[in-house]
């Protein structure tokens, strides 16, 4: 048997989603018309064997207990959430919950952080990871960027040879991509790096001159970081391996970033699970191009043009002769006659009038590339909203272009 853990982090983490964390935590998040987590959690189901699914975070239980229930249901597997009592690193939380993560005895447990877009090469990873007979496996990509972690491997053995979270300067084009196998030896791993710390704690009474010295001084005994504190000390000792994907691979740290990877997912559909995409069964009249998901309570106008790369969600109104491209609507959006949303993120019972435009340059890394409009934002007639972020409950009667509405 195997088990799947997903880290979903918590209200402290993902301030580089707002406004649209304010209300919504960002793992439910809908990408391509699902939350965000769902995309990792249904590619868990692919996995032979597997037992059970858990989400650790720390968020309030509340704000997940529906969805894991609805998505048991639905995958038929049971979805867990446990909750921390805080912030104890990605593995420090791992850790904590060693002994439900082994309650069914499994001999693998696959860790997805949830910010990834990919296309998650699970089951391929866990061929490898058996054929290297190590404690662990981390999926990586090629890719030159150094908001990640940077590695190096052995070429031909794939051992994890050097690691190096975040550099300043470039150490490797091999990136961590968030996906890790482990056996359970992980938690004696984890447990070792705790206890040395603890020791390290200790010497400090006799020294304060190595308490200064201490890089780890300013976490908590139990705060484990999965990258820092476990690959780069186990590299190079046998232990740890990679396994690199060629396909797409993405982090989701922006709203930018969210509309992007809400596309690779819908193209994804066309093979995954092409009856969630619109047009394909010919009931929905209105003027389909490319990926678009349509919620199916959604009312849009037969002569309304959606897509490529749309998802509009739950309650959504589409009016009369309105263009869509590039973008996300969240529930009970009114779009209204003849208004155009061009790379731009609509949020929750938000309005946009007649005519009206909300449009962006599309640049995903750009802090104004896309629009936003927060929750219950109003757009008048007629008014043109133009690379913008526009906090909740605005009203617009004035068009806006570069500047965020606070
Ligand atoms: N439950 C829980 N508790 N989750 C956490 C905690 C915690 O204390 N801290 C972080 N997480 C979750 C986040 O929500 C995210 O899904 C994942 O763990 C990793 O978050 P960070 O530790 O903030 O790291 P990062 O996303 O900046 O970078 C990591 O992921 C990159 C790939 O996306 C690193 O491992 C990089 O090396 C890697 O390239």
């Amino acid at each position: 048997k195997v088990v799947a853990v997903i880290m979903v982090g918590g209200p402290t983490k993902g301030t580089r989603f707002r406004p649209l964390s304010f209300n919504t935590p960002k793992p439910l998040f809908p990408l391509a018309g699902q939350p965000m987590v769902h995309h990792p959690i249904s590619a868990c189901k692919r996995i032979s064997n597997l037992a059970q699914i858990f989400l650790i975070g720390f968020f309030e239980e509340r704000e997940f207990t529906l969805y894991v229930s609805s998505i048991s249901n639905e995958l038929k597997i049971p979805v867990r959430y446990l909750k921390e009592d805080k912030p104890r690193g990605s593995a420090g939380g791992l850790y904590y919950f060693r002994n439900i993560i082994m309650e069914d005895n499994p001999s693998h447990i696959f860790l997805l952080n949830c910010d990834v877009c990919c296309s998650f090469p699970l089951t391929n990873m866990l061929e490898a990871h058996k054929r290297y007979g190590g404690m662990g496996t981390v999926l990586v990509s090629a890719e030159t960027a150094n908001q990640f972690g940077e590695l190096v491997a052995d070429p031909i053995t794939k051992e994890l040879l050097h690691y190096t979270e975040k550099p300043e300067t470039f150490v490797s084009d091999l990136i961590n991509c968030g996906l890790y196998i482990f056996t359970p030896d992980i938690f004696t791993a984890i447990q070792e790096v705790s206890t040395h710390r603890e020791d390290q704690a200790n010497l400090r009474h006799l020294s304060t001159f190595e308490a200064l010295q201490s890089p780890t001084r300013a976490f908590p005994l139990d705060f484990v970081r999965l990258d820092q504190d476990i690959l780069s000390p186990f590299a190079g000792k046998k232990q740890l391996y990679t396994y690199e994907t060629m396909d797409f691979w993405e982090q989701i740290k922006t709203p930018g970033m969210s509309l992007k990877c809400s596309g690779l997912y819908l193209s994804q559909f066309r093979f995954t699970s092409p009856d969630l995409l619109a047009g394909g069964d010919g009931t929905r009249s209105a003027l389909i191009v490319g990926d678009v998901y349509v919620h199916p309570s959604a009312k849009v106008h037969p002569t309304a043009k959606i897509g490529p790369n749309v998802s509009i969600s739950a309650n959504v109104r589409v009016g009369a002769g309105a263009r869509l491209i590039n973008c996300i609507v969240l529930d009970d959006v009114e779009v209204q006659e003849n208004a155009v949303v061009i790379n731009s993120i609509v949020g929750w019972k938000s309005s946009i009038g007649k005519w009206s435009r909300v449009q962006a340059d599309g640049d995903y890394n750009a802090k104004l590339g896309i629009t936003i409009l927060g929750e219950a934002v109003m757009v008048e007639d007629e008014v043109v909203v133009i690379n913008s972020i526009v906090l909740p409950s605005k009203t617009l009667n004035l068009s806006v272009q570069d500047e965020i509405i606070l």
